[in-house]
């Protein structure tokens, strides 16, 4: 048996489930009136009430009692001194450096990360300033009015989720666009309205080796060259470079003079306030991008602080295990209420699926319980008008998180009351349901009142935060960062590497040649489906 279910906390957690399971939310509100304010934390600017979870505060004592016996703490405090904690690829976990003050020191593996980082910084505020002033300019004299970031996965969720949530703070007078997938579509629809003369690409890979990427940059490449009708000294002033390998941005004929670089204690997934944020940088500004910053830090060190009972993404992660673990609840989801956080579902489905979705704990023993959550989610209100039925009246438990601004953006009439109204009455609704005994004495049809019943007892958490702004994002970000940290902790799995990516790609690269080359490949190097995918591909591409 695996050291989470031998741990004595575990045992008494199953046995303290079978008591709540049998409670509704209702009875938890009715017998405890403070329920509502007391279960609730503060930090950073983040207001989180999980009082609506279905947990009280000795589950949360439980948990947190968990999460020390499986040593989460220590784990914690070993990430921020910089161990090699990502153990599979031998390597220190250090996005916490990413934004520390310049004030600090962090020796790690004989050097000051934290001096580095701030170099890197300074040189991105130096490049953004230029960019932002017009004094940098295209290989024609104009200055750039188009910038295109080339990156997938952590290279491309952060930089457009970044760049969408802080749209308001962002130049309105560049156009950022953000090329990710290989299908050409992506690169076209990003360039169809673009000038070469005013377009800088932005060529974001912590490895530089990735297909797509690397696909894109060479389009981008040509596109480049073609619309100017200039040589290869164009490419100085159109392309600059975010990556750990400088010796493949050399290759591609970037100058390493117009490189970004960062560190491979830097996973992909936790890169956007690395020099992969260098679009962000470029559309709200190095102040502002100093704002998101100091966003992260702040929860970094409350969530380094704080004790387990009170530490805001220490409880959120710790009820994601509660409701996996306990509850065999699969999904999670996410649900901003605001229309600029349009993609931050999409980042965070990174965040949490490649962190937490591993089937072995970081020993390589095959674990005996679930571990990630699928996460998933949409804005509101949109998403109430199409998959909310299942959250509210569907088979499965869905833990969600409602994430709601005091104060909005765009203040147009009363819009913004309009919109937290619903946050609130969704997570009411979701808690309490409507029984059977008053929709009869609604006088509901008998018929429909199995149709009108919401069985309630659906458990979420609501974060309320005053404003997004830079800063809050960077908060929320790093909230939902040491979450995911928290969970991998209790599950005793590797949270930072990634191989389950790999199989697919070797397989891609074996295919390619199949599909391009004039001769048919052997029958016998695929299985009978995919021999006759590929027989059909070539036969629609005249490739026989
Ligand atoms: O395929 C997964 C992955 O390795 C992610 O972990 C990473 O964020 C993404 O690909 C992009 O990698 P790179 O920045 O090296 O191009």
């Amino acid at each position: 048996m695996t050291a989470l279910r031998e741990s004595a906390a575990f045992k008494t957690l199953e046995g303290h489930h079978k008591d709540i399971a049998a409670v509704h939310l209702r009875d938890l509100f009715a017998d405890d009136p403070s329920r509502g304010t007391d279960l609730t934390a503060e930090a950073c600017g983040l207001f989180f009430d999980y009082s609506k979870n279905l947990a009280s505060r000795e589950t949360v004592g439980l948990l947190a009692g968990l999460a020390r016996e499986l040593r989460m703490p220590e784990r914690r405090d070993a990430m921020f001194r910089g161990e090699h904690i990502n153990t599979s690829e031998d390597r220190a976990v250090l996005h916490v450096a990413l934004r520390m003050p310049r004030s600090r020191s962090l020796v790690v593996d004989g050097v000051d990360v934290v001096r580095q980082v701030h170099e890197v910084l300074d040189r991105m505020a130096a490049f953004t300033e230029s960019v932002r002033s017009g004094e940098w300019k295209g290989h024609t004299g104009r200055p750039i009015k188009r910038i295109i970031n080339i990156g997938i996965g952590g290279s491309d969720l952060g930089p457009v989720m970044a760049y969408e949530a802080l749209k308001d703070y962002s130049r309105r007078d560049i156009g950022f666009r953000f090329v990710s997938n290989v299908d050409g579509t992506d690169f076209r629809e990003a360039t169809l309205d673009a000038d070469p003369a005013e377009t800088l690409f932005i060529v974001s890979s912590k490895t530089f080796t990735t297909l797509e990427t690397m696909t894109n940059a060479q389009t981008a490449r040509q596109w480049l060259l073609d619309g100017l009708g200039a040589d290869e000294a164009a490419i100085a002033k159109h392309f600059v470079a975010v990556s750990t390998n400088a010796a493949g941005v050399a290759e591609f004929g970037i100058d390493t003079d117009n490189m970004f670089g960062f560190w491979e204690w830097v996973g992909g997934r936790y890169s956007m306030d690395s020099a992969i944020g260098l679009s962000t940088m470029l559309a709200i500004g190095p102040d502002r991008f100093n704002e998101m910053l100091e966003g992260f830090h702040r929860m970094d060190e409350h969530f380094l602080e704080t004790r387990l009972e009170s530490n805001l993404p220490a409880i959120h992660g710790l009820l994601t295990v509660w409701y996996r673990n306990f509850f065999g609840a699969e999904t999670h989801a996410v649900f901003p209420y605001s229309e600029y956080l349009h993609r931050f579902p999409a980042y965070l489905q990174q965040l949490t699926m490649e962190s937490n979705g591993k089937g072995v704990t970081a020993d390589g023993e095959p674990v005996d319980y679930g571990t990630g959550a699928i996460f998933w989610g949409e804005p509101g209100t949109n998403g109430q008008h199409s998959f909310y039925q299942l959250v509210h009246q569907g088979t499965e438990m869905i833990p969600a998180d409602f994430i709601g601004f005091n104060h909005a953006l765009n203040p147009l009439g009363n819009h913004q009351d309009l919109l937290v109204s619903n946050v609130f009455a969704q997570t009411e609704a979701l808690a309490f349901g409507k029984t059977a005994g008053q929709l009869r004495d609604e006088g509901v049809e008998e018929r429909l009142i199995p149709h009108k019943t919401f069985s309630g007892n659906r458990p979420t958490s609501t974060i309320l935060v005053d404003r997004l702004t830079p800063g809050s994002l960077g908060t929320l970000v790093a909230f939902y960062e040491h979450s995911v940290f928290t969970q991998g902790a209790v599950w005793q799995i590797d949270s930072f590497d990634q191989w389950g990516v790999e199989l697919g790609k070797a397989l891609a690269q074996a295919i390619i040649p199949e599909l391009e080359s004039g001769r048919a490949p052997d029958p016998g190097s695929h299985d009978s489906s995919t021999t006759n995918l590929i027989r059909r591909y070539r036969e629609a591409n005249g490739r026989r």
